[in-house]
C-alpha cells in the first residue's frame, strides 16, 4: 500500500465509514480514551482520525488534535467536529510517517485501526515516539493476525488484496511489536469476539533487539 492507495480506498469508504465501522470499532475506540486516564489540560494526539468517531468520547476540557492522510475523512470529521461544538479539537491533513509536530508535543498519542492501513507503520510508530513527551504513552488499537490457523490462512489468502481493501489483514502482532521495540505495558482484547487488541506502550523502547514477547499467544490464554 502507498499514500495514493490509502487516500484513493478511504475516498470511496469516508461516506459510507460511520455506517460500516462506527458501531463495531466503538468499544475499541472508548476502552483506549479510558486508559488514557487524561487529565484536564493534557494534550492528546490521534493518528489517523478519519471520520472523528472518537472525538465525543474525550472528557471535556482535553486538547485534541487529529491528522488523517485522506482529505474526505477530515472533512467528515471536520462536520463533526461543527455539529457537536467540539471547541477542543484541531484536525490537520497530515502523514503520521512525517509529522510537521516539534518534538515532545504531545501527552498521549494514539492511533486507531490506522498501523495495518498506514503505508509505513514503523515510521509511523517512530513519528508517535519522538512527538509524545518523554515517560509518555503510545495507545495502539489494532487488528492483528488471528491465532486461529483457520482464520489466519484466511488472513494470508486476503493479503494480496490489501491494496483494494485499504488494510492489511495479515499484520502480525508479535512481529510488530518485536520490529518496533515495542516496550508493551498492557494488552487487552477489544470488540467482536476480541479480534482487534489495544496495546499500552512506553513511549520509550524496550531494547531488547528485536526478541519477540508471543504476546498474542498471552493475551488469547486469558
Ligand atoms: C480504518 S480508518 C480508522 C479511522 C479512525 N481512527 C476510527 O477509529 O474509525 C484508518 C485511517 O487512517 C488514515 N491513515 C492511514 N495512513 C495514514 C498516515 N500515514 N497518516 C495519517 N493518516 C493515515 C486513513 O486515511 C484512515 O482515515
Amino acid at each position: 500500500m502507498d499514500v495514493q492507495g490509502v487516500r484513493a480506498a478511504y475516498r470511496r469508504y469516508a461516506r459510507h465509514y460511520d455506517r460500516y465501522f462506527g458501531k463495531v470499532f466503538h468499544d475499541g475506540r472508548k476502552l483506549a480514551i479510558e486508559q488514557m486516564a487524561i487529565l484536564p489540560g493534557e494534550h492528546v494526539l490521534e493518528v489517523g482520525v478519519g471520520t472523528g468517531l472518537s472525538l465525543p468520547e474525550y472528557p471535556d476540557g482535553v486538547r485534541v488534535t487529529g491528522i488523517d492522510l485522506s482529505p474526505e475523512m477530515i472533512q467528515h470529521a471536520q462536520t463533526r467536529v461543527e455539529d457537536l461544538e467540539l471547541p477542543d479539537v484541531t484536525l490537520l491533513e497530515m502523514d503520521a510517517s512525517a509529522m510537521e509536530f516539534s518534538d515532545a508535543s504531545f501527552d498521549h498519542v494514539v492511533a486507531m485501526y490506522v498501523l495495518s492501513v498506514a503505508p509505513e507503520p514503523e515510521r509511523v510508530i517512530a513519528e508517535m515516539r519522538r512527538v509524545c513527551k518523554p515517560g509518555g504513552r503510545l495507545y495502539i488499537v489494532n487488528h492483528f493476525r488471528n491465532a486461529n490457523r483457520i482464520i489466519s490462512s484466511l488472513e494470508r489468502a486476503l493479503a494480496p488484496l490489501s491494496q483494494l481493501l485499504g488494510f492489511r489483514p495479515d499484520f502480525s502482532l508479535d512481529e510488530f511489536v518485536a520490529h518496533n521495540d515495542l516496550d508493551v505495558l498492557e494488552a487487552h482484547p477489544v470488540n467482536l469476539f476480541g479480534y482487534w487488541t489495544l496495546l499500552t506502550a512506553a513511549r520509550e523502547p524496550t531494547c531488547r533487539g528485536g526478541a519477540s514477547p508471543d504476546l498474542e499467544r498471552s493475551i488469547r490464554s486469558h
